[in-house]
């Protein structure tokens, strides 16, 4: 049988960075445990429009759709802030969520103990904390239409459309509920109902899906303005968080804080089961390019290596060594290094990029 198949879209800034050290640990597993995957690597955002005048060719999407697994990094970066809307960097990774239908963002936002200083919220909200925001991502006001910007009169109008159907907000509940009833059984869906129509629908049809298929879990409905707040106040309170494209963005960096830092937060993005029965999916960290810390080697890789080990787990079916790797982060986490973003200990000298990779290699060695 063939090996699986990956395809690493490492992209701008950080994205590279962060990505060499995923490669290392690929390479690992591949050299350890038996393993291996056929990887391939391919451009996307800015690296792409340098390259093709364009952040994502026809050819990158064939192939994102025919691997079992894509790898993305990041996007985007003020180099290209004046390129027209319809070439900037960041429309690849539209393209490539849109395109694979991948419609059900998981963000796990999980406090390692030895972060739980590292939040800007006391340590008491934040240790021990694990919830999972999922994050509708093809459709909502980023897809909707009309869009654009139109002259009206004398003035320019800008236009985005919030629009969801019922099969759309279906799906992504039922992903919600299927995943929370492998956790802690519990779903807040958060929208804004009280003042919008999109929103009211949201609720009608998480309540049903609940009502007719997942009765045996827990659900709550906030908008998610107070979503924002209770996040932040009692982050605790939540298992499984369903919401919609725009307000899981905004919620999911608002999460990363409660982790210590965005450098920690990984994601996967899951649409249809294919042909072998696992996912459609696109793994990336949360955060961006970083632009103010690019090429210097300070990125905090585990973000990306986090977001491997959900590939492990939900596209290779690799539980036991998807654990094994976030054993490891934690470990050499336990063991006290950091990455500059999480700094604020007195005393405590940084380690690079590379470095963070080094360790973490040194401890899925030690964990054969
Ligand atoms: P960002 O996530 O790139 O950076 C925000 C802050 O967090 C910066 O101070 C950065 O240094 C820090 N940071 C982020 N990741 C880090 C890491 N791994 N280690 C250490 N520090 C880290 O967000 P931004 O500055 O708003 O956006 C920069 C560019 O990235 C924009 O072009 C934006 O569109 C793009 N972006 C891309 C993605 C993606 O590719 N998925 C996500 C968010 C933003
Ligand atoms: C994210 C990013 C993206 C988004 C951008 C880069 C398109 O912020 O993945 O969270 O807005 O979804
Ligand atoms: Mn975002």
């Amino acid at each position: 049988m063939s090996n699986p198949s990956l395809l690493i879209l490492a992209g701008d800034g950080i994205g590279p960075e962060v990505m060499s050290q995923v490669r290392r640990i690929i390479d690992w597993y591949g050299e350890n445990r038996s393993l291996a995957f056929d990887v391939s690597e391919d451009l996307v955002g800015g690296a792409a429009y340098d390259v093709h005048g364009v952040p994502l060719t026809d050819e990158t999407m064939e192939k994102a759709q025919s691997v079992d697994a894509v790898l993305l990094g990041a996007v985007g970066g003020p180099k290209y802030d004046d390129l027209d809307f319809s070439v900037k960097p960041e429309r690849g990774l539209l393209r490539l969520r849109k395109e694979m239908d991948l419609f059900s963002n998981l963000r796990p936002a999980q406090c390692f103990d030895a972060l739980a200083d590292f939040s800007s919220l006391k340590r008491d909200v934040v240790a021990g904390l694990d919830i999972v925001i999922v994050r509708e991502l093809t459709s909502g006001i980023y897809f909707g239409e009309p869009r654009g910007i139109i002259q009206e009169g004398n003035e320019r109008v800008g236009i985005n459309t919030q629009r969801y159907t019922e099969s759309e907000i279906e799906r992504v509940a039922r992903s919600a509920f299927e995943l929370a009833r492998r956790r802690g059984n519990k779903v807040c869906s958060m929208e804004k109902a009280n003042v919008m129509e999109s929103g009211i629908l949201w609720r009608e049809v998480v309540q049903k899906v609940h009502d007719e298929d997942y009765a045996d879990v827990e659900l709550s409905h906030m908008y998610a303005d107070a979503g924002a707040m209770q996040l932040c106040r009692w982050p605790k309170q939540f298992d499984v968080i369903v919401t919609d494209n725009l307000f899981g963005d905004l919620l999911s960096d608002a999460a990363a804080m409660l982790t210590g830092s965005l450098g920690m937060l990984p994601s996967a993005s899951l649409g249809a089961p294919m042909a072998n029965g696992r996912p459609k999916a696109l793994y990336e960290p949360v955060h961006g390019s970083a632009p103010d810390i690019a090429g210097q080697g300070k990125a905090n890789p585990i973000a990306c290596i986090l977001s491997f080990a959900m590939a492990l787990r939900y596209s290779f079916d690799q539980g036991d060594e998807a654990s094994r790797l976030e054993n490891a982060v934690e470990a050499v986490l336990a063991d006290g290094a950091r990455t500059a973003d999480l700094l604020g200990e007195e005393g405590v000298t940084p380690v690079t990029t590379a470095e963070m990779g080094d360790r973490i290699l040194a401890a899925l060695d030690a964990s054969l």
